[in-house]
């Protein structure tokens, strides 16, 4: 069987977790740490704004509605996720999903004032180039947010790597803060984001050795990092 390339084989992948209704939950693991992060990008309502890897479009309907003057887009490599975040996403104006690859954003230079991706840059095939995508759709002065629970400071997740039906990058927050400055950005900073929601008492799933492992792991907390795009001189 001749090789799927990266891109045509994470829509594979990601096709299946949407098929198998994984998409939705992710909602539900993802947003404790994400909502400290919509704090900090402190959104005006006419801002434009990119979510990439957008999943079935949970992130991308909140910042519609955070954004009621400006406008949202949601790209995912797999098209049966964005199918999902369409049909989920009937009454939203502002709020448009496409199927694209983080590497190749299909939109216009300049246009957006923040780009987030939670939970996905570590998938793709080729993160510099993902990287130097946002900062060309980004506006001078927009910011970029990367929020990673997968990264090589954390040792809780290391595990995570025998699961992965695809190729994947375990970088350490500064390799991430330096991909950052080589594709153009200032001021590019990490920080940890703790997980805050209850933990159970047994832990049942593959992803963890046990409950504690689980309870290490939120505690380290997700690696959240930022950068802007400089005005030009
Ligand atoms: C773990 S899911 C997270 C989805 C969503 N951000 C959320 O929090 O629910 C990772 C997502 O990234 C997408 N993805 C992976 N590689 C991508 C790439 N190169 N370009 C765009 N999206 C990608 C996947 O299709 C998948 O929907």
């Amino acid at each position: 069987m001749p090789e799927l390339n990266p891109n045509e084989a994470l829509r594979e992948e990601f096709n299946r977790w949407a098929e198998d209704g994984r998409a939705e939950g992710m909602e539900r693991d993802h947003l404790p740490i994400t909502l400290p992060v919509l704090e900090k990008m402190r959104l005006a309502p006419t801002d434009n704004l990119l979510d990439v890897g957008c999943g079935a479009g949970w992130l991308a309907r909140r910042l519609a509605a955070a954004v009621p003057e400006g406008r949202v887009v949601g790209i995912d490599v797999s098209d049966e996720m964005v199918r999902r975040a369409r049909r989920a996403s009937p009454d939203h104006e502002n709020l448009l999903f496409a199927a694209g690859d983080a590497a190749e954003i299909p939109w216009d230079a300049n246009f957006f004032s923040h780009a987030i991706s939670v939970e996905s840059s570590y998938y793709w095939p080729d993160p510099a180039a993902g990287l130097r995508e946002i900062f060309r759709v980004l506006r001078e002065d927009g910011a970029a947010w990367l929020l990673i629970n997968y990264y090589r400071d954390n040792p809780h997740c290391h595990q995570w790597a025998q699961h992965y039906a695809v190729p994947t990058h375990l970088l350490s927050a500064d390799d991430w803060a330096q991909l950052f400055r080589a594709s153009g950005f200032r001021d590019v900073a990490h920080e940890r984001i703790p997980d805050p929601s209850p933990s159970p008492d047994v832990y049942t799933g593959r992803w963890f050795r046990d409950a504690a492992q689980l309870r290490a792991f939120k505690s380290e907390g997700a690696l959240l990092v930022r950068g802007y795009k400089p005005a030009s001189e």
